[in-house]
């Protein structure tokens, strides 16, 4: 095990499956106690799992777009482990409409987890940074809205373009409190909600110059670098972990090279 976060108490939300739980494992095995927020019961099974893999892990079941529920996730970290060093606002959710069929509830949801929840989940665990004078905020985005755009995607895409914009003026707030805020943002990676648009993957594939989906520890070790000592003057930043994908000037150019 590696002891690049040992001592050091992270928050993962949205931690049960996919890259949160891929987050949760990097860090908890670079030493981290990690704290998973999901509104997933299979939560407990990553807390259990990581634990038997000798690192320290502990589950909360919550919903991250209400302040209760990240209140009780800010004082498991406190209670048990004392302080919050690194943060990940991890959790979304996937609901895919056009814009013409969307209505109010669906934009709601993408954009109280995705958007909102960041939101709350930062200034809830800021307090605790400013007073240890320390902190690594680091935010799963997306290159859908931030870098590209996606049909059926639009309330997902702006939570994803807000989240940076939101990292970057933060990032000014709390750099006097040594403080930094990053976000990651990874094109189409491997993950169970993934697994649920099996006939979309060759068309992915067929657009990304590695030529295959990304893995999830892929972006996890992204987002541990950027919550290490390493990143420590990296802030208000984004990089975005896709193989290429929104790379070429023209694809089929880049296809006829390659054979
Ligand atoms: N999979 C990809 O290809 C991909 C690409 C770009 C960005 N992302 C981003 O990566 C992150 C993780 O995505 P994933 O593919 O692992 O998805 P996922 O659906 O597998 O995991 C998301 C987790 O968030 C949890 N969650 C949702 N709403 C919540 C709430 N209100 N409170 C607490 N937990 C909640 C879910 O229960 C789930 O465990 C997301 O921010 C997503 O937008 C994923």
């Amino acid at each position: 095990m590696q002891d690049t976060h040992a001592g050091r108490t992270a928050i993962v939300t949205g931690g049960a499956q996919g890259i949160g739980r891929a987050i949760a494992t990097a860090l908890a095995g670079a030493g981290a106690n990690v704290v998973i927020a999901d509104l997933r019961d299979s939560g407990a099974l990553t807390a259990a799992a990581i634990t038997a893999a000798g690192g320290e892990c502990r589950f909360v079941h919550a919903d991250i777009s209400r302040p209760a529920g990240i209140d009780r996730v800010v004082d498991e970290a406190l209670g048990r482990y004392g302080s919050i060093d690194i943060l990940c606002p991890n959790a979304a959710v996937f609901n895919r409409s056009l814009v013409v069929d969307m209505d109010e509830a669906d934009w709601d949801a993408v954009i109280d987890v995705g958007l909102k929840g960041v939101f709350l989940v930062v200034k809830a665990c800021l307090p605790q940074m400013i007073r240890q004078r320390r902190g690594r905020i680091v935010v799963t985005g997306s290159i859908t809205g931030a870098k590209v755009g996606q049909t059926h995607n639009a309330h997902y895409g702006a939570a994803k373009a807000g989240i940076v914009g939101f990292a970057r003026c933060t990032a000014l707030e709390v750099a006097q409190h040594n403080i930094t805020i990053n976000v990651v943002e990874p094109g189409n990676i491997m993950t169970e909600a993934m697994m649920t648009v099996p006939q979309l993957h060759q068309s992915f594939i067929d657009h990304i110059p590695l030529n295959r989906m990304g893995a999830v520890e892929e972006v996890a070790a992204v987002t541990s670098f950027l919550a290490s000592d390493a990143a420590s003057y990296i802030t208000g930043q984004s990089i975005v972990v896709d193989g290429g994908q929104i790379l070429p000037e023209n694809l089929p150019l880049l296809r006829g090279a390659a054979s």
